[in-house]
């Protein structure tokens, strides 16, 4: 995901019996134990632990990363909530009740999914937490990098496919899906066979943001998530055979402070250069955005070659700042392409980030956000 959150906690796998050894002999096993419907069930109402199992052909797909305002979230919207936090038998429930699904993080290093058996193993262990949790799948966000037909290039297709077997097979209805860069292009020296990884799984999502390059860019700060180049992103996807109906388009819902070394009277903020992909800049959520745009010198400007917002201010030290973001008028413009390029949905990272108070500016700000994700222009 995006990498201010990276890190996050790890949510905890039940402790496997027996030697490491014996693990995949005894992990069929394990999964195979009976776990009745609603055994265990942290619900009113039991049904409500059984798997979500209808196919949409809209998806909005949704990253949530804990401290409870998933209260608030547009539940109208939702199609899956991806766990980033510590497991919520309530948010299960509650998604439940909506028909939503919620599934787990998938995280492993590259280096180990190169042993098969390992593979096998770590596989076993995210269904059986999956059917402990009343989760209906997986998202696997790995990004590491990756040479094109190294070991790990093949491992992780493998991982993939391997993955999406057994979750189908063992938890009736459930979905897998694999979170991609903004561009099939190797960004970030992630160069996996995306077709195949497409092909593998029920859907990737498309992380349309930390697209800005400052080297790339003559340490010029800029959008997070511009227009132009989010649409080449999918055109790509497509161009190698991906489908259209595979794809889920990641919007953020933050955006990025760049500190200006320099900013120009035409609002070009340019940053350390030395190198500047060091350059001094930090992801701040929507809500913060809010805030200080309106106290802002410069307020809310629109830059049309890259369809996005901006501003800057000058913090306490001297220093010039400038904040690139998304905005419901920004977003509305992509989701549209959603619409018309008929992509399979939309999704963003990550609903945390807009403010849930009961303040009425900041409510209708967030009613906003969350519209502007079916917008059709
Ligand atoms: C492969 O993984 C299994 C299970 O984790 C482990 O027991 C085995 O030693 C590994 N093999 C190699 C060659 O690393
Ligand atoms: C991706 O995998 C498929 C199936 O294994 C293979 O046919 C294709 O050539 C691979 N693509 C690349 C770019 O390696
Ligand atoms: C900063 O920008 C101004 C005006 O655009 C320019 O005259 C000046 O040389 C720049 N300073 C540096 C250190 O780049």
């Amino acid at each position: 995901m995006a990498r201010l959150q990276l890190r996050s906690r790890r949510l905890v796998v039940p402790s496997q019996r027996g030697a490491p050894g014996l693990a995949p002999l005894l992990l069929p096993l394990l999964l195979a134990l009976p776990l009745a419907a609603g055994a265990n069930c942290p619900c009113k109402n039991p049904a409500l632990c059984n798997p979500i199992t209808h196919r949409l052909n809209f998806e909005v797909f949704v990253f949530d990363v804990g401290h409870k305002v998933w209260k608030y979230y547009d539940w109208s919207q939702i199609t899956t909530v991806v766990l980033f936090a510590d497991y919520d038998p309530e948010l299960m429930c509650h998604a439940h009740s909506k028909g939503a699904r919620v599934v787990l993080k998938g995280d492993v290093s590259v280096k180990d999914i190169k042993n098969a058996t390992f593979r096998a193993s770590w596989i076993a262990k995210q269904v059986q937490l999956a059917k402990t949790q009343h989760m209906d799948g997986i998202n696997l966000d790995i990004e590491q990098e990756v040479q094109r037909s190294s070991p790990e290039y093949y491992a992780l297709t493998a991982l993939v496919k391997e993955t999406t077997d057994t979750f189908h097979r063992e938890i009736k209805g459930s979905q897998v899906t694999f979170d991609v860069p903004w561009s099939s292009n190797c960004v970030g020296g992630r160069c996996y066979n995306y077709t195949e990884i497409a092909y593998a799984c029920d859907f990737l999502f498309v992380m349309s943001y930390d697209e800005r390059s400052l080297p790339w860019s003559q340490c010029i700060a800029g959008a997070n998530s511009p227009y132009t180049q989010t649409l080449t992103g999918y055109e790509d996807y497509i161009k190698i055979g991906i489908s259209p109906k595979k794809l889920v388009m990641g919007i953020p819902w933050y955006g990025v402070d760049y500190t200006c070394q320099n900013l120009s009277k035409d609002h070009v903020c340019t940053t350390a250069k030395h190198p500047c992909k060091d350059a001094v800049h930090q992801q701040v959520p929507y809500k913060l955005i809010m805030k200080q745009v309106n106290n802002s010198p410069s307020k809310s400007l629109w830059d049309k070659s890259q369809q996005s917002p901006y501003y800057h201010y000058q913090d306490k030290a001297g220093h010039f700042h400038q904040v690139w973001y998304d905005n419901p008028q920004s977003i509305s413009l992509k989701a549209a392409y959603v619409q018309n390029r008929g992509l399979l949905g939309i999704g963003m990272w990550h609903a945390n980030c807009l403010d849930y108070s009961e303040d009425a500016t900041a409510k209708k700000q967030t009613e906003e956000m969350w519209k502007a994700l079916r917008k059709k222009l």
